[in-house]
């Protein structure tokens, strides 16, 4: 029996980071992963070959689209799926390897195997029991299932089949106009599948600010992609190479069916926590079946800590490894913190999507005074130049204050430039601090300046 300061169970953004700065720390970590690789969902089939998907796409779409207007002429470039597939995965390799190179350099055990804690301090992989100060749950998410629809992951597909799916599809069907759902439609609609997305709500992307939601929709839609909004999917039936999805419109109940050659199922994820035994050691869950913890993220049992999607909040990889590094601080006896008020979010579609903090909806809702300062690409010389003068920057800021409470960015590069935004906002900076920048000539960033003096006596080149 080997025995830890700190064992973590899965090797996703929470986790590989927890178990590095533990080790940081001068904590003996090990991290169990039961998959072959490390990385968890984000490397192996999440984040990392998502990515690599949309921009070897979108490069077909440049090509397909804008390279005559600059003069570059010629044959556009065909899609060669098995090579686009082996770069994804070498891309994918590349990162898992990156991890195993991270813990052999900080020394930390990988247990390989499906961890379980059969009481507290100890941790059960295979047949070996290895015993802990603490144990750090990051078990991660896994896709929801959608009553009446059976996932083969050949022709009925959640984002793991489909991305890697045998040939691009005739016609796609996407269920949910989620983050996953709009990211990987727009990959195969740049590729030439005809792709219809069906949406129960109204608009696309939840919660995201409703400008955005119908400017990003309007987008998409002269990108291709179909949108069927207001509709309840009821069930699929498939054969191995078709299938069919039944939906009912939910303003009159009409019922209709869809043909698809494949369906991606993205209706939302789910924590993953069955099988490690922990129920029985006394581990509350909330409401939504997510491992509850306290503001240290100890669970309700002593000793065991939990992060990531396993636990509440947005399911990014970016919050997990925020957590693991704060929950390893905690567990050294230091003071772990996460803002979760400054949480990015970012859409990878073309043009990408980004916001951070409150939106219009929240600030009404909180009965909160705040002014709006937006500013179009249009007015962007850069952006002008790369035939993305479609979109905006959006500011947020205290009507009395000016301090910035949220930003929402459609246009290109927007998920690096809500980072600008981010930082103001760890400062507790106002608008004007944003906008008494001096921003670099010619940037996308520029349009970010302007939206900040737009809170103020107004933009310049708009
Ligand atoms: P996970 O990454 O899910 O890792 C959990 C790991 O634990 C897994 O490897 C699993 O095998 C292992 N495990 C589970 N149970 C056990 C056990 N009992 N024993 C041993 N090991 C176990 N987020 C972003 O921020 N940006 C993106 O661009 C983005 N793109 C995404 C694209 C897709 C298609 C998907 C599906 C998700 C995407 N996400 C993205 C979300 C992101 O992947 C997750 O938020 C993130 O991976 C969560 O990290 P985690 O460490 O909590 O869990
Ligand atoms: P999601 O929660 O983003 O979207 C699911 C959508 O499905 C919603 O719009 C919902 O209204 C709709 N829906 C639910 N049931 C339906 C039904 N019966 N019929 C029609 N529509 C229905 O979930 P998604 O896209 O599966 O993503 C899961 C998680 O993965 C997200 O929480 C996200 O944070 C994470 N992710 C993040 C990415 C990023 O940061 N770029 C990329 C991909 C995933």
């Amino acid at each position: 029996m080997s025995s830890y300061d700190v064992i973590v169970i899965g090797s996703g953004p929470g986790g590989y980071v927890a178990a590095i700065r533990c080790a940081q720390l001068g904590l003996k970590t090990a991290c169990v992963e039961g998959r072959e690789t490390l990385g968890g969902t984000c490397l192996n089939v999440g984040c990392i070959p998502s990515k690599a998907l949309l921009h070897a796409s979108h490069m077909l779409h440049e090509a397909e689209h804008n390279f005559a207007e600059m003069g570059l002429k010629g044959k556009s470039p065909s899609v060669d799926w098995k090579q686009m597939l082996t770069y994804k995965q070498s891309t994918v390799d590349s990162n898992t390897k990156g991890i195993e190179f991270l813990f052999k350099k900080n020394k930390i055990d990988w247990l390989k195997g499906w961890g379980s804690v059969p009481e507290a301090g100890k941790v059960k992989v295979g047949d070996e029991v290895h015993e802990a100060k603490n144990i750090i749950i990051a078990t991660g998410s896994e896709p929801s299932s959608l009553p009446g629809v059976e996932v083969d992951e050949k022709v009925v597909v959640t984002s793991t089949g489909a991305l890697e799916l045998g040939k691009v599809p005739k016609k796609l069907v996407v269920i949910g106009a989620g983050v996953i759902g709009l990211e990987l439609g727009s990959v195969y609609a740049r590729l030439g599948s005809e792709v219809t997305v069906v949406e129960f709500l109204d608009a696309v992307t939840p919660g995201m600010d409703p400008e955005v939601q119908k400017v990003f929709q309007r987008m998409l839609k002269k990108q291709g992609l179909e949108f069927i909004m207001g509709a309840a999917v009821q069930k699929t039936e498939a054969s191995k190479t078709k299938a069919k999805v039944h939906y009912k419109l939910r303003k009159d109940d009409s019922e209709h069916v869809l043909d698809a050659d494949v369906v991606l199922v993205a209706t939302g994820r789910k924590p993953v926590h069955d099988g490690l035994g922990i129920d029985a050691l006394g581990v509350e869950l909330t409401k939504r079946g997510q491992i509850a913890v306290d503001k240290n993220w100890q669970t309700s049992a002593k000793g065991i800590y939990a992060i990531g999607d396993v636990i509440e909040g947005p399911m990014l990889a970016h919050k997990a490894e925020d957590e693991g590094m704060a929950v390893a601080e905690v567990i050294a006896g230091k003071h772990g913190h996460v803002n979760y008020g400054v949480i990015p979010g970012v859409i990878y579609t073309h043009p990408e999507v980004a916001n951070v903090g409150e939106t219009e909806a929240t600030l009404k809702e909180a009965g909160r005074a705040y002014k709006v300062g937006k500013f179009s690409f249009m007015g962007n010389a850069r952006a002008k130049a790369v035939f993305a003068g479609d979109g905006f920057v959006k500011i947020l800021a205290d009507k009395e204050t000016d301090r910035i409470l949220g930003a929402h960015i459609i246009g290109p590069g927007a998920g690096d430039l809500i980072h600008e935004v981010c930082v103001a906002m760890e400062f507790g900076a106002s608008a004007q601090d944003l906008a008494m920048t001096c921003h670099a000539h010619p940037t996308y960033s520029e349009a970010v300046r302007e939206a900040a003096l737009a809170c103020g006596d107004g933009p310049i080149h708009m």
